[in-house]
C-alpha cells in the first residue's frame, strides 16, 4: 500500500486504550508502521496481538521523553500523534493537592512539548513529517472543576500557533484536534471507577463521539497532499456544543 506522501511509520502516544488505541489501529489499517507508547504492557500487546506486527509496543511514560527516544532510535518519525492525556479529577483548582497539579501539567503539556523538540529535527530534516496535538474544547470553553487539564491544553493549543511560524517553510504540517466528549473511559477516575456509572450520566442520553471519529479525522488531515496543512479541527457529536453557561448558587455569609 503506498501512503500518503511518503508517509511510513507514527508514533502515537497513549495508544493503549481509546483514541488512541483507535488512532494506532485507523493508521495499521492503512500500511503504516506504528509505535504505540503507554505505561500499560498489556493494553499494547493486546492490540499488538489484534492488529499484527506493524504495531510496535513501547511500554514508557510519556513524561520521560528521552527513554521513549532511546526506544525509537533510528527510527524515521513521519507522523506524532501526541494523545497521552489525562483529567485526574474534575474540582476546584484549591481542592488539588500541589503534586497533582503539578502532574496534570507535565503529562498534558510538558510532554507533549518535549516529544515535539526531540522529533521535530528529524522531520525538518527530511522536509517531511506531521504533528497532531490533541487538545480539548475543555480549553477553549469552560469546563468547571478542570483549571489545571484546560489550563494545559490552552497552553498546548497556543503552543501550536507559535510552532507554525517557526515550521514555515519546512514542510512539517502541524495540526490541533480538539474533541468534545469521546466515549472513553477518560473520565473513569472522576467517577471513582464506576463505569457502569459514567455510562449511564455521560453517553446514555446524548451521543457522544466515538475514538474511530477521532482517528477519521487524523486520517483525512493526512490524506490531504504535503502542501496542505490543516491547523486546527473542533470536533463534537451533533447531539453537543461545547461551552455553556452555569449559575451558581449565592452563598450567603
Ligand atoms: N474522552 C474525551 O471526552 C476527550 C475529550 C477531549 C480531549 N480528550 C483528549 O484525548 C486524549 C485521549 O483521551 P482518551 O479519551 O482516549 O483517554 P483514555 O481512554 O483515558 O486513554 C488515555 C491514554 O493515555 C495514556 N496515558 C495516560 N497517562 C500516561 C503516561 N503518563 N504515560 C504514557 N501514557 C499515558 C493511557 O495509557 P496508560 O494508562 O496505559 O499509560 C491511555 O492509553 C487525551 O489527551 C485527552 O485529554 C479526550
Amino acid at each position: 500500500m503506498s501512503m500518503p506522501n511518503g508517509y511510513r511509520n507514527a508514533v502515537v502516544t497513549g495508544a493503549s486504550r481509546g483514541i488512541g488505541a483507535a488512532i494506532a489501529r485507523r493508521l495499521v489499517a492503512e500500511g503504516m508502521t506504528v509505535h504505540g507508547v503507554a505505561r500499560s504492557g498489556d493494553g499494547l500487546a493486546a492490540l499488538a496481538q489484534d492488529v499484527g506486527p506493524a504495531f510496535i509496543p513501547c511500554v514508557a511514560d510519556v513524561r520521560d521523553v528521552e527513554a521513549i527516544m532511546a526506544r525509537l532510535d533510528g527510527v524515521e518519525i513521519d507522523v506524532l500523534v501526541n494523545n497521552a492525556g489525562a483529567l485526574s479529577s474534575v474540582r476546584p483548582l484549591v481542592e488539588q493537592s500541589a503534586e497533582e497539579t503539578e502532574a496534570v501539567i507535565a503529562l498534558n503539556l510538558t510532554a507533549p512539548l518535549q516529544l515535539m523538540r526531540r522529533v521535530l529535527p528529524g522531520m525538518i530534516a527530511r522536509q517531511r513529517g506531521h504533528v497532531f496535538n490533541l487538545t480539548s474544547t475543555a480549553g477553549r470553553a469552560v469546563l468547571p472543576g478542570t483549571t489545571a487539564y484546560a489550563a494545559a491544553k490552552a497552553g498546548l493549543s497556543q503552543a501550536c500557533h507559535v510552532l507554525r511560524h517557526d515550521l514555515a517553510g519546512a514542510g512539517v504540517r502541524l495540526t490541533e484536534i480538539a474533541p468534545a466528549r469521546v466515549e472513553t473511559d477518560f473520565y473513569l477516575d472522576s467517577f471513582g471507577g464506576d463505569s457502569a456509572g459514567l455510562r449511564e450520566k455521560l453517553f446514555t442520553t446524548q451521543r457522544a463521539l466515538t475514538p474511530e471519529d477521532v482517528a477519521a479525522t487524523i486520517w483525512a488531515a493526512l490524506s490531504l497532499p504535503a502542501h496542505a496543512d490543516i491547523s486546527e479541527i473542533v470536533i463534537t457529536s451533533t447531539d453537543q456544543a461545547a461551552g455553556g453557561q452555569v449559575f451558581a448558587q449565592h452563598r450567603s455569609s
